[in-house]
């Protein structure tokens, strides 16, 4: 039986146009080129005919197996792309589309505010300065003018290390960030303007006290520093924060053994609705003053010369009232429910031009 081979080309073509995936392209291979396929039928019988007609048909043949063998590899090779580009298209990310808000995992509003603190302060012209969380007893104490009776100072309030040497002074876990003040005057020459946010730690646990929170300090020298300058800043500070321009703020006076004269710094509030701004109520939100010339001294600067004002807040509790979380231990229970509530979107930073 001999098969013309136009026909033959013609019926493998179309069996591989009509291939559309590689399983039934992989058939059409088979059913020609494999052990039993058509074109091998037709290649075997070759050696059952008569020299001359043998050379002629096997001559036919052969150029009809190389056709066909291009035809399959080249349709082969269209299917296989055909299917990448399908899986490409399947798996594809669509980078516009709006990530699920728990799903990328959410700022601790400690670590918001302390973005936001930073933001308003740099406007200001502060720099971020930092200290170390295991204090000197010295740097916590002794250099801010806190006398040795002081009740600050009793290990019922402070966390008291061993020595690093023996005859060395004791170490602390640092009860304040105010010891970063003594670092920043003894590492760097006047004008200085610094905030230090970070850890604090007192011996001290219950629903509004954790024996590890967060302050931050602040601290400005400079020469002909008055109280109208920590005024003006402060009140600045804070009407940013809470968002209320006209934020009523009070200045009380007080007594921290670092600055003189001292004083509390409130806020206005509503003790029936909890309204910050509203009412005729007054919440004490942070602790400052004019640096004590013994402090300044203490770290090698002139009092006559150099004057300056510090501050000092503890970041949970502004957080507390700034968003009306109630349990200043929730902070630190780590649950994802409370977070995803309150955190905030790591990708949008504190911007002072987008409004905090
Ligand atoms: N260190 C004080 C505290 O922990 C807060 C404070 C008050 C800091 C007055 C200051 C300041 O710098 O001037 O309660």
């Amino acid at each position: 039986m001999t098969e013309d081979t136009d026909l033959l080309r013609e019926e493998c073509q179309s069996a591989l146009a009509a291939a559309a995936d590689q399983k039934s392209w992989d058939a059409v291979r088979v059913s020609w080129l494999g052990k039993s396929g058509r074109l091998t039928g037709l290649l075997k019988q070759l050696g059952g005919m008569d020299p001359d007609a043998r050379k002629a048909r096997g001559a036919e043949l052969n150029q009809l197996r190389d056709e066909l063998s291009r035809a399959i590899a080249a349709r082969g090779e269209e299917l296989e792309n055909q299917a990448l580009e399908a899986r490409l298209l399947a798996e594809s990310v669509d980078v516009s589309l709006p990530v699920p808000r728990a799903a990328r995992g959410m700022l601790h509003p400690v670590s918001r505010a302390m973005e936001e603190i930073t933001a308003i302060f740099a406007t200001m012209g502060f720099s971020v300065a930092e200290g170390p969380d295991i204090e000197t007893d010295w740097h916590n104490f002794s250099a801010l003018n806190t006398p040795s009776h002081h009740p600050a100072r009793t290990d019922q309030d402070t966390f008291y290390l061993p020595p690093e040497e023996p005859g060395q002074s004791d170490r602390v876990l640092r009860t304040q960030t105010s010891g970063v003040q003594i670092r920043t005057m003894l590492g760097q020459k006047p004008p200085i303007r610094i905030i230090a946010p970070g850890r604090t730690y007192r011996a001290d646990h219950d629903a509004t006290h954790s024996p590890m929170f967060h302050q931050c300090e602040g601290l400005v020298i400079d020469r002909g520093i008055t109280l109208g300058h920590l005024k003006g800043c402060l009140t600045e500070f804070l009407r940013a924060f809470f968002g209320k321009p006209d934020l009523p703020v009070r200045f009380r006076a007080s007594y921290f053994p670092f600055t003189e004269p001292s004083m509390e710094v409130d806020i206005g509030w509503s003790r029936k609705t909890g309204e910050i701004g509203e009412g005729e109520d007054w919440l004490e939100v942070l602790g400052s003053g004019m640096v004590h010339p013994r402090v300044l001294a203490n770290c090698g600067l002139d009092p006559h010369e150099w004057q300056g004002f510090a501050f000092g807040m503890g970041i949970e509790r502004l957080t507390m009232l700034k968003n009306g979380i109630p349990d200043l231990r929730s902070f630190y229970e780590s649950d994802v429910r409370w977070l995803t509530h309150f955190g905030s979107d790591p990708l949008s930073p504190a911007l002072l031009h987008e409004g905090l």
